[in-house]
């Protein structure tokens, strides 16, 4: 028999002040049916609407609700609830609580579990419609996204409140869904993905370089994405100033010859490649040993000369990984793309605009991803939801094996 999905997770789930909160116990219900084990936490305002006993009874486990409740810290205090938890999942979460967690309150069992928590957050909101396209409420989602916290719904229809609109709690049914695809990503289980991300350094002298704008954020949301969908991740990255992913292996160069000697290594040991990182077409011939003088030239001139394109390379290598390459382009970016995709013999390439503050160092991006029989347009959005939009289609290329062959 297989098992069951969520059958190696610990979800507490956190329920809010809110019409919907009786939806809550149906959710408990449905994850144990999957196999998880949950913890229920109830705000104050959540027994307003549903009572402790119900779900206790449902979870076969005492309902925690209060912050200081002595019997409670004894056992399964906030801390101890912190560490227990694979995953939190606030359903429903009322509009107060979206602000709360946006600015760390810890003043309740729920809040408080949530900033000692190091676990994924899931937040299914429900509220009525104008409190929920309020621009207070708008800010706080976006500002929960950035911090990775994943927002599930809210579905839209006639509310408790008698308004037609978008407010209320996502079904259970579907809330489940949407949280074992979260839960179980397992995609690239077993599969090995190299990611390159940042900008190169070439030194012209021991204190200056040719460099460029890329922060890495790009890149190292690819290699979250990737560490998500259940891949074991190694990071090559130029210097930028970002913390690891999470489970990623990291590898720090600076030059342009440096990626392609950490690239190159092991190369063949790897199921995927995405070259996110803008590496330097050109670096200067020769660096000097010492700081170049101003008084020593009127003019300066220097003399560069290719670096080696690390994509390509390893595009010809006979036993080559599936292989993503980015373009960078200020202008004809699709023509460009398709050109890159096959001079560079790419599986796919992530198009975006560059330039005039778009595409590298900002949040949000766009793509538009090319391969040998099709496109798909990636909108507008934070890069940490463009990249797992981007892995989703990786993915599905890579099932396909939509790969260029060397013979
Ligand atoms: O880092 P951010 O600030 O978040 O910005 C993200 C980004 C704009 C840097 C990213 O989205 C992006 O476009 N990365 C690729 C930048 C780039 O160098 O593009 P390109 O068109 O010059 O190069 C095409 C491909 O060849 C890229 O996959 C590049 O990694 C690769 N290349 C380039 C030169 C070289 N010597 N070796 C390579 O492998």
């Amino acid at each position: 028999m297989s098992k069951l999905r969520l059958h190696d997770k610990k979800v507490v789930v956190g329920i809010t002040g809110s019409i919907a909160a009786y939806k809550a116990a149906d959710l408990v219900r449905r994850l144990q049916d999957e196999g998880a084990e949950v913890r229920v936490v109830m705000t104050k305002a959540a027994c307003e609407f549903i009572t402790p006993l119900t779900l206790q009874a449902l979870s076969g486990f005492p309902v925690a609700t209060d912050l200081l409740d002595p019997s409670q810290e004894a056992s399964m205090g906030h801390i101890t609830l912190a560490r227990w938890a694979d995953w939190i999942v606030i359903a429903p979460a009322s509009a107060d609580t979206l602000a709360r967690l946006v600015h760390g309150r810890s003043d309740d069992l729920l809040s408080a579990l949530c900033l000692a928590s190091e676990s994924p957050l899931a937040v299914a909101p429900a509220m009525n419609n104008k409190m929920w396209e309020n621009p207070a409420t708008q800010n706080n989602i976006n500002i929960l996204q950035s911090r990775d916290i994943h927002i599930i719904g809210p579905g839209s229809g006639i509310q408790a409140c008698g308004e037609l609109g978008e407010g209320r709690l996502i079904e259970p049914l579907d809330l489940v869904a949407e949280l074992v695809q979260l839960m179980v990503p397992a995609k690239l289980q077993g599969k090995r993905v190299l990611i390159t991300a940042g900008p190169t350094y070439e030194p012209i002298d021991p204190v200056r370089f040719i460099g460029n704008r890329s922060s890495g954020k790009m890149g190292f949301a690819v290699a979250k994405a990737a560490i998500e969908a259940g891949a074991t991740v190694t990071l090559i990255s130029g210097p930028v100033h970002l913390p690891t992913p999470t489970g990623a292996e990291r590898v720090n160069v600076e030059t342009a010859g440096q990626m392609f000697d950490a690239v190159m290594t092991d190369i063949e040991q790897f199921d995927i490649f995405i070259a996110c990182a803008a590496v330097a077409d050109y670096k200067p011939e020769l660096t000097e040993a010492n700081k170049i003088k101003k008084t020593k030239h009127a003019d300066l001139q220097l003399n560069l000369k290719a670096t080696q394109d690390i994509v390509s390379t390893v595009a010809e290598q006979k036993t080559r990984p599936f292989i993503v390459g980015f373009a960078a382009e200020t202008q004809s970016v699709l023509d460009y793309a398709q050109e890159k995709l096959q001079r560079k013999k790419l599986d796919m390439i992530a198009a975006n605009q560059v330039g005039d503050g778009v595409g590298f160092a900002v949040d949000h991006n766009s793509l538009q991803v090319l391969w040998k029989s099709g496109s798909q347009m990636l909108p507008l959005a934070p890069k940490k939801q463009l990249a797992r939009d981007l892995m989703t289609l990786i993915i599905e290329r890579y099932d396909a094996k939509d790969s260029i062959k060397n013979s």
